[in-house]
């Protein structure tokens, strides 16, 4: 086979390698896990998780897969090494109890050495330090040297997805590109010489959160090999950035800064490396369905495009321009990963309003920074505090040695520990923040993870089933007994209790037994494992017992109502509005149920209307909604609409409402539109850039919300003593009166104000053949103060008027108004006005005749005026 293959050859050849032996090919699986104990996809085996654990059947006993992943432990590393990454391909075969260790070997050396050609002296492997057995494959089955067979510790050759999960010893092929240096002294640690290019894991224990590691049932296989790595060795380029599948990205970002990759120093390299590293992450997450915020995923995300800004502007790109890169990154990968160029469009707005957003939060940043400065040079050190530089870094993007650099061209330091310490703080809020099931539940869950199985759910087929009380616990211990009063967690062998999951909230209901019974609040499940939250009502409540678990129907009815009702409502949004809405998040409660989408723009009532009517319509047409499973190719052929970012198993549910609405969907619902009754928008309103909301109610609900807004509308009608319909006129009317009362105020204020200059007409003092008046009106607003000036100075003749009034506290008016011989006297009206204001806390001007100006300061107005007359004395003898 040629030496040099392009990365979608490599991909494709690894893909078709293992289908010739058995293996299904599987697409990628979202960046957005259904294991809720990571954020992101960080392995191919993620999506496997519950086959190796014994949760999950499965379908075919063996896979293979290109799975697009994201690490961001090492993100510092990033473009500083020939390796580390951000967003990348790990392909992988997978065998669930099928084949293990040794043809997971003789396949990765036949790929290897055969397929892409590796010459087998420059392939060396290691295993596991205590894998006898892998070790002797290695050499006897395969033959490979023992000078080139190495055993390590558990840090470098015992994979685990994480701190408890599946786990076992690997072994790893890494390729040679200096043999010539010998055999001697091979350290596979020296990344100028070696490259790891796949992981096979023998995935054979499950490790509790004690640390002690279970035999699993089956003995599996999961392998990792970089697609960037093996791209990097085939085509002979020093490093993965090089590669055809990041370096166009690269040479975009170089374009548009006018440089020249080859030709530009190591610091600018290394920026156009991440550029061409985070842009990919970027545009997969998104596409995936993560929008850019403050928690999660999303933060992620908006630290990664921040990244990518700023590097762009270090090496010289003006203005936005991260548009034009995704582009580049979108055409490399629509082939194998369709759905970024079906949301291209999606990714290129969600990129430019997070770039124009943090463009000017950096110019803000930069005056804050520049403000923190200044007061920090007032004090003995010159130090930027640990929470000034967290603050710039988690409010205005400034990482920090952004900070660190700006505050050290102007001689200060930043206290990097106190900077530490914060940003501490806030990753225990965020990892608080993930939980979703309380913490001291989890970590019995996890215990309990190992005796127990998935909880078999009843809930779609019955609302009561008989079950066994599996596990009980009370404050997240677990317990035999618990007595009346208790507030407990329940898991069953099988429930009919739906647990809170894509929206819609969990069942309420209850468990009842010989002598017991038990109100159930909520239901939250995690790891199959379904969790009921509730209260022993009555008698005592034992591990083992056999009960009868039986659903709140009436509950559940208005969370179907309601559930059914947000199908629709998303449906009217794509048939009404716009074909591209998708779904950004949702509620689906027992009262009300909110509907987030991306969608740059508010509704207008006339719209919000029709889509009311529409569902309306709907509901009264009374569509069967029928529910099917069926494998997810089917489901997306007959064009139902899944939610980006979430994951799908391989066989989805899909709830049709023929002609209306089609939605892979986990939930309850009716089975006949017609149960929902009625529909009815509550509301309409931004929530994020580019998100909006709409929340609603169905069902009884509806007839809830519409009492209270009658009780309202009864109230008005008691106090303005009108029918309801009567009411706008009633209202519009009084609005009419007010203003018609504003506006006679005002003129009396201005009749007023005349009344005072007239007198003051009598005071006016005459400076040579100028008369002048300077005086202060009592509580005058700037326009009656200003046609009092003019009026004054028709009177005068030849001079100049100055007035001065405070309308309200805090607020200083001046008005000067001078006739033309006085302009030729040079005084001019804007200018004079000016300087006077400044004495007031303020300022103003306007033309050489008339001029208006304002201050804060009432209690310099006399000095104000008493300096005016000075000049004017001056000025007009
Ligand atoms: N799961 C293994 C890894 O990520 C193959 O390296």
């Amino acid at each position: 086979m040629a030496s040099s293959l392009s990365g979608a050859r490599i991909r494709q050849t690894f893909l078709d390698f293992f289908a010739a032996r058995g293996h299904q090919i599987l697409p990628s699986a979202s960046l957005v896990p259904e294991d809720p104990t990571v954020l992101l996809t960080i392995a191919g085996m993620l999506p496997f998780k519950p086959i190796f654990l014994g949760q999950r059947e499965a379908e075919f006993p063996r896979a293979t897969t290109s799975q697009k992943c994201i690490r961001t432990n090492d993100i510092e590393n990033v473009g500083r090494t020939a390796r580390h990454h951000t967003f990348f391909e790990m392909l992988g075969n997978f065998s669930f109890g099928d084949y293990f260790k040794e043809q997971a070997i003789a396949y990765a050396w036949e790929l290897s050495t055969e397929v892409f050609a590796l010459p087998p002296e420059r392939v060396v492997v290691s295993v596991f330090e205590e894998d006898d057995e892998a070790f002797a494959i290695w050499r006897d089955r395969i033959g490979v040297p023992v000078t080139r067979i190495k055993r390590m510790g558990a840090d470098d050759n015992f994979w685990a997805s994480g701190p408890t999960g599946p786990c076992g010893p690997c072994s790893e092929l890494y390729y040679d590109f200096h043999p010539e240096r010998g055999e001697d002294n091979i350290d596979l640690e020296d990344d100028t010489r070696f490259i790891e290019f796949y992981n096979l894991v023998f995935m054979q224990y499950n490790r509790d959160a004690e640390g002690t590691l279970t035999p699993l049932q089956n003995k599996n296989i999961d392998t990792g090999m970089g697609l960037e790595r093996m791209a990097q060795i085939l085509q002979k380029v020093p490093n993965n950035y090089e590669t055809d599948l990041i370096f166009p990205i690269i040479k975009t970002a170089a374009d548009l800064a006018g440089i020249d990759y080859f030709k530009v120093d190591e610091k600018t390299k290394i920026s156009l490396k991440v550029i061409g590293d985070h842009v990919r992450s970027v545009v997969h997450m998104i596409a995936d369905g993560i929008t850019a915020s403050n928690t999660g995923r999303g933060y992620v995300l908006r630290r990664l495009i921040r990244r990518v800004v700023r590097h762009g502007q270090s090496i010289g790109i003006e203005g936005a321009f991260i548009a034009k890169v995704a582009e580049t990154a979108i055409a490399l990968s629509e082939a194998a990963y369709p759905n970024v160029r079906g949301r291209d469009n999606a990714i290129k707005a969600e990129l430019e309003r997070e770039e124009s957003q943090f463009l000017k939060t950096l110019g803000r940043g930069e005056k804050l920074l520049d403000e923190i400065l200044a007061s920090a040079s007032k004090g003995k050190t010159p130090v930027v505090s640990g929470l000034d530089a967290f603050t710039l870094y988690d409010t205005y993007g400034f990482p920090l040695e952004l900070t660190q650099e700006i505050a050290a061209e102007r001689g200060f330091e930043v206290d990097a520990k106190g900077f530490e310490a914060e940003m501490e703080q806030q990753r225990d809020r965020a990892r608080a923040a993930h939980e979703t099931i309380d913490l001291t539940v989890q970590g019995a869950l996890d215990r309990l993870a190992e005796r127990i199985h998935a909880t078999e759910f009843r809930g779609y087929i019955e609302p009561s089933t008989s079950a066994q009380v599996v596990a009980l616990l009370v404050d997240g211990h677990s317990v035999e007994e618990a007595g009346a009063g208790t507030a407990v967690q329940i898991a069953l062998d099988r429930t009919p209790f739906y647990a809170e999951s894509g929206g819609q909230v969990g069942d309420r209901g209850y468990l009842s037994g010989a002598d017991v019974v038990v109100r159930v609040g909520d239901v939250k499940k995690e790891s199959g494992i379904y969790i009921h939250y509730g209260q022993v009502e009555r008698g005592t409540l034992r591990l083992g017992d056999a009960i009868t678990a039986q659903i709140d129907r009436a509950c559940r009815r208005r969370a179907q109502a309601n559930h059914t009702a947000t199908h629709l409502l998303q449906a009217a949004l794509k048939k009404l509005v716009d074909e591209s809405i998708g779904q950004a998040g949702s509620l689906v409660a027992f009262d009300r149920l909110r509907f987030d989408y991306n969608f740059n723009r508010g509704l207008t009532a006339a719209e919000l209307q029709q889509i009311e009517d529409q569902i309306n319509t709907w509901i009264a047409e009374a569509h069967d909604a029928q529910i099917a499973e069926m494998p997810i190719a089917e489901a997306r052929a007959k064009g139902a609409v899944a939610m980006f970012g979430e994951k799908y198993g391989d066989r989805v549910r899909v709830i049709d409402v023929p002609g209306v609405s089609m939605e892979l969907c986990g939930g309850t619902h009716v089975s006949n539109t017609a149960e929902i009754g009625l529909f009815k928008i509550v509301s309409e309103t931004g929530i994020a850039s580019g998100v909006r909301r709409i929340e609603a109610v169905a069902g009884p609900a509806v007839l809830e919300y519409l009492n209270v807004r009658d009780a309202v509308v009864r109230e008005l009608g008691d106090r303005f003593k009108a029918k309801p319909e009567e009411l706008t006129e009633r209202v519009t009317n009084l609005q009419t009166e007010l203003k018609n009362t504003q506006k006679q105020l005002e003129a009396l204020q201005s009749e007023l104000a005349l009344v005072k200059s007239t007198q003051l007409l009598d005071g006016a003092e005459t400076v040579g053949d100028f008369k002048i008046v300077v005086a202060e009106l009592e509580g005058v607003d700037p326009g009656s103060l200003q046609a009092a000036a003019e009026r004054l100075l028709q009177k005068l003749g030849e001079g100049a008027v100055v007035l001065g009034s405070s309308p309200e506290a805090q607020k200083v008016s001046l008005v000067a108004a001078f006739s033309s011989a006085a302009n030729k006297k040079g005084l001019q009206a804007g200018k004079f006005i000016g300087s006077i204001a400044k004495i007031c806390g303020g300022g103003g001007g306007g033309r050489p005749n008339l001029a208006q100006a304002g201050g804060r300061d009432p209690s310099k107005l006399p000095e104000a005026l008493a300096e005016a007359r000075q000049q004017l004395v001056s000025g007009l003898s």
